[in-house]
């Protein structure tokens, strides 16, 4: 059955992105959308911008096509019922529980622990426990990115506590966060979902032993966990009252929303982060509620298939003309990669095309002066995300601002029209995609759709797919062989066994 789709679309013709606006006065309209964050004015507006890709009406009817052949609707629905979507593992995906929207108890479970949070953020912030003028924060992969994304985009240097997410167990990672703290007015954030990984316990000692060298008083008393596995943090120590807790159906690369956002209710303090939490329900209201081609995270995902499967593009690049975005591809390289990269469907057999591209990208404008070359000339075919805001996030000469928008579409406009040139190293093909995803202005509601759009498009990915994104065995294998290192007593082939006498490990 979609097999003969997917045989469909492959016969379809392939005009060029500027035949298919000369072909359809009406394409800006059809593919561009504003999007409301909310009843309230104040939260502003998103536009979406799809016009500069390959999608026409043929090739959306076959992936509507498409997606009822995947049973999307049941699938969708399934999701925000809180159903089992993550077979392998038997469980539900609550991210958008976290936002208010979702099966009910679900929705009042995220509440209750929010309120917890809440507390606790309010009262660090009013000094009831003590001056708190640092807090690091020591979590890796959706425990770290998520947070440190958020707090660089929305807080940056007004943070009302200088945050430190430190991830890798590579010592010099924690040491620089030392460096900028003083102990005896830092705080520690454990975040781990499963509070068992190696990297975030690690860190999380060495904290301890630094709070002890500097004689700091009650270092236990400094710490505060977000994971949803509460009885192994009391056991390593954490008190009860500042043990954060979220559901084990939250999967940690969705898991911002929940307790492991604190550092970004720390920085921001909770008004804002419920500003997040509200912009991203929108979206999901959204992407629960509209249908086919008008949904946005399916239209994206869409085009993604469509470059993907049709095009054989290994990679997509996204980059963010907005300094406070700059972490923003590190994201979600984690979000879709280690959702959608994958070899098997849901049911066990393997799939039959390209599942995850690669996903990079870098900030707007630096990216243009390093690897755009390759964008306009290169080889490679790369759809591209923009992602800007209207508004500045600087109060600087109003130029910087108007010259980095004035790239950014540039860039869009050049990679879609392309340039002859009679010197065939200075002609620009052109027919080379984008999509451009416009904010009014970088606020905690935008980002927070901005963000829940880009999960919603990872799962509508998924779907069409036919893939479970919400487990990640393919972490597994390496991090049982580092164990099996740190034991000895087994032999590896004789490249790994070089390298490790080389190391003095084993
Ligand atoms: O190893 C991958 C992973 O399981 C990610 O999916 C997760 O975000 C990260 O490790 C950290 O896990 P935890 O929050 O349990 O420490």
């Amino acid at each position: 059955m979609t097999d003969a789709i997917w045989d469909k679309l492959q016969g379809l013709a392939k005009p060029t992105l500027v035949e298919l606006f000369e072909a359809d006065p009406d394409r800006l309209a059809r593919f561009a959308t504003r999007f409301e964050l909310g009843a309230e004015d104040a939260l502003g507006e998103m536009r979406f911008d799809w016009s500069k890709t390959h999608l026409d009406a043929a090739h959306v009817a076959a992936f509507e096509e498409l997606a009822a052949a995947m049973d999307f609707d049941a699938r969708r629905k399934a999701l925000f019922d809180g159903d089992i979507v993550n077979p392998t593992e038997g469980r539900a995906a609550e991210h958008t529980a976290q936002r208010g929207v979702g099966k009910e108890e679900s929705v009042q479970l995220a509440a209750e622990y929010h309120h917890k949070t809440a507390a606790i953020v309010e009262a660090i912030l009013r000094g009831a426990m003590g001056e708190v003028k640092h807090l690091i924060h020591v979590g890796i992969g959706g425990s770290a990115l998520g947070p440190a994304l958020a707090v660089d985009a929305l807080a940056g240097e007004g943070a009302l506590v200088d945050v430190h997410v430190v991830s890798n167990i590579d010592g010099v990672a924690l040491e620089r966060a030392f460096k900028a703290c003083d102990p005896k007015t830092t705080m520690l954030a454990i975040a781990s979902k499963t509070f068992t990984t190696i990297e975030t316990m690690t860190n999380a000692e060495s904290v301890m032993t630094w709070f002890r060298e500097n004689e700091v008083e009650d270092p236990y008393g400094r710490v505060v966990a977000l994971t949803a596995a509460p009885e192994k943090a009391m056991e390593w120590g954490v008190d009860e009252t500042r043990i954060l807790p979220f559901s084990e159906s939250v999967g940690g690369r969705y898991s911002l929303w929940s307790s492991i956002g604190f550092p970004v209710a720390m920085a921001l303090g909770w008004p804002d982060f419920a500003e997040f939490l509200a912009g991203a329900a929108a979206m999901d209201e959204h992407f629960r509620d509209a249908d086919g081609i008008d949904n946005l995270p399916l239209r994206a995902a869409f085009a993604d298939q469509y470059y993907t499967r049709l095009r054989g593009c290994q990679t997509r690049a996204v980059f963010a003309y907005d300094q406070r975005l700059a972490l923003l591809p590190d994201y979600l390289q984690q979000l879709e990669m280690e959702s959608n990269g994958k070899s098997v469907k849901v049911d066990g057999s393997q799939v039959d095309g390209a599942t995850a591209p690669i996903t990079w990208g870098g900030v707007g404008t630096d990216a243009q002066h390093a690897v755009f070359q390759l964008l306009h000339q290169g080889t490679n075919l790369v759809p591209v995300d923009f992602i800007a805001c209207i508004a500045p996030g600087d109060d600087l000469d109003e130029a910087h601002h108007r010259i980095l928008l004035s790239n950014c579409f540039a860039q869009g406009a050049a990679l879609m029209a392309g340039k002859a040139s009679e010197d065939p190293a200075r002609a620009y093909p052109g027919n080379r995609p984008s999509a451009t995803i416009l904010l009014d202005d970088l606020t905690p509601a935008a980002f927070g759709a901005l963000i829940a759009f880009h999960e919603h498009r990872t799962f509508a990915n998924a779907v069409l797919m036919g893939i479970n994104p919400f487990d990640q065995f393919g972490v597994e294998l390496g991090k049982a062989i580092a164990k099996q290192i740190e034991a000895g007593g087994t032999t590896f082939d004789p490249s790994t066994e070089a390298l490790l006498a080389l190391a003095g490990i084993g």
